[in-house]
């Protein structure tokens, strides 16, 4: 394979894929629903002992056999057993997520000209402007929809080294410079310390089995796990690249990014006295309405804050098809292009599906099972596929790989101890943790 990550244009490329919707925007509304500090330190374990537990083995496995999701089950299996393909299904969870994580970003990127126009001056407003793009302005949504599928075919049409290393090259910094703008202003409120003390003091009243399974959850999908994106960007890394070391670096930029947003976010709300629990709605009705009590200054900020979400969205737009791309290249003999052409259109078309789901005209066609397409997707993906596609990823490694193996790979690079404990994670106390967390999603448990 000519087409390959350098070893830093991985580590970019993974976290532009983990850093994402998932940070700016669900874990610090997520944290503030369930209060704070004790779900931050339940997070942060998840994010330990259960996310790089699973970043790892799909790191192993594509380190391992270099190649797309389902060639590489049947190569790294003790019996090199074809029906291993099985694992392939992966694939299709992240079209399915990206084609209603294109429509939000849509969304977002719609956020970043308004911003330029008036800000809503009170919830009220704000929470009518959503509500209308939403439910009726279907024109501004497909034509947003439009740019930010079209820009992520765009990128990944150029390929692992042109496309996708290339394009984390320029927003990862830049999202890094906004970031740290933001952060600077927010250490300059006086809502700050407040802020720090909501993330960081512990309220323990808060934390129930629901916060548990939101903290596990989230670890997941921050991580971009259960997608086989992160096997299919190790496959494309060097070969005697230390993926264990690359694989922490981005488990620590992923959660430091979803602590600064946090801080940011929070002391955005406080300063402007506004609750901390603002649930989904906390970018699109509360924050606007606190820029504009800011003035120009705000204007500025909105302005910035919604370009951040949309570059950290685009990095990990791309890493969501990149999967479908390199099995259909690899397994169907496919050109980048035709396989772009055929998953783009995949994406795109069912996100149309989507956001014609939430409308008022076409909601009531579009639903099913008492969900309309946009949250069927969402859960499906999220709650079923991803846990489902962790488990058997665990299961995988810990009862039909060699772990002679296993081990030689990982003490190549770190110590026995360590794996040790990686392996104790993968045979039990991950798919017990998993197997939890999906049977309460299925509303079993
Ligand atoms: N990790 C991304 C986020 O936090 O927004 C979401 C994601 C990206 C999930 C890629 C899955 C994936 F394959």
């Amino acid at each position: 394979m000519k087409n390959r990550f350098s070893r830093i244009g991985f580590i970019l490329a993974a976290a532009g894929s983990a850093v994402g919707l998932g940070n700016i925007w669900k874990f610090p509304y997520i944290t503030g629903e369930y209060g704070g500090g004790a779900f931050v330190l339940v997070y942060l374990l998840a994010i330990m002992f259960i996310g790089l537990t699973v970043f790892l083995a799909e790191a192993v496995i594509g380190q391992n056999a270099q190649a797309n999701v389902a060639t590489s089950f049947i190569e790294t299996s003790k019996s090199k057993n074809e029906n291993w393909k099985i694992a392939g299904f992966m694939i299709a969870t992240g079209l399915i997520l990206l084609s209603f994580y294109s429509v939000v970003l849509g969304w977002i990127l719609s956020y970043v000209f308004s911003s330029f126009g008036t800000l809503p001056a009170d919830a009220k407003t704000a929470g009518a402007a959503f509500d209308t793009l939403i439910t009726k302005d279907l024109a501004t949504q497909l034509l947003y929809h439009t740019l930010i599928a079209g820009t992520v075919i765009f990128i990944v049409l150029k390929g692992i080294k042109d496309g996708i290393e290339k394009i984390n090259l320029i927003l990862m910094p830049f999202l890094g410079i906004i970031l740290i703008g933001l952060l600077m202003y927010a250490i300059s409120l006086d809502s700050f310390s407040k802020a720090v003390s909501f993330m960081f003091v512990a309220d323990w009243s808060k934390i129930n089995s629901d916060a548990l399974l939101a903290a596990l959850g989230q670890a997941f999908f921050t991580l971009s796990l259960g997608v086989g994106t992160i096997l299919t960007y190790s496959a494309s890394l060097p070969k005697e690249a230390n993926f264990v070391k690359s694989s922490i670096m981005v488990a620590l930029v992923d959660t430091g990014i979803a602590l600064i947003a946090g801080l940011i976010i929070f002391s955005f709300l406080f300063e402007a006295g506004a609750p901390s629990a603002a649930g989904p709605g906390l970018v699109f009705i509360s924050l606007p309405v606190i820029f504009s009590g800011w003035g120009l200054l705000g204007k500025i900020i909105a302005i910035s804050f919604f370009v951040a979400l949309v570059f950290a969205g685009i990095t990990s737009a791309v890493s969501m098809i990149e999967p479908s791309l390199m099995f259909f290249i690899e397994r169907f003999k496919m050109t980048r292009k035709k396989a772009t052409l055929l998953c783009g259109s995949v994406f795109y078309l069912l996100g149309i599906v989507a956001l014609l789901s939430m409308s008022t005209t076409y909601g009531s066609s579009l639903t099913f099972f008492g969900k309309n397409a946009f949250d069927l997707m969402d859960f499906a993906s999220s709650s079923v596929m991803m846990p489902t596609a962790a488990i058997v990823i665990c299961l995988f490694l810990g009862y039909f790989v060699d772990k002679t193996m296993l081990q030689e790979k990982f003490t190549k690079h770190t110590s026995v101890l360590f794996f040790n404990v990686w392996y104790f994670l993968i045979r039990y106390v991950v798919p017990i943790a998993i197997t939890i967390l999906f049977l309460n999603q299925l509303g079993l448990i």
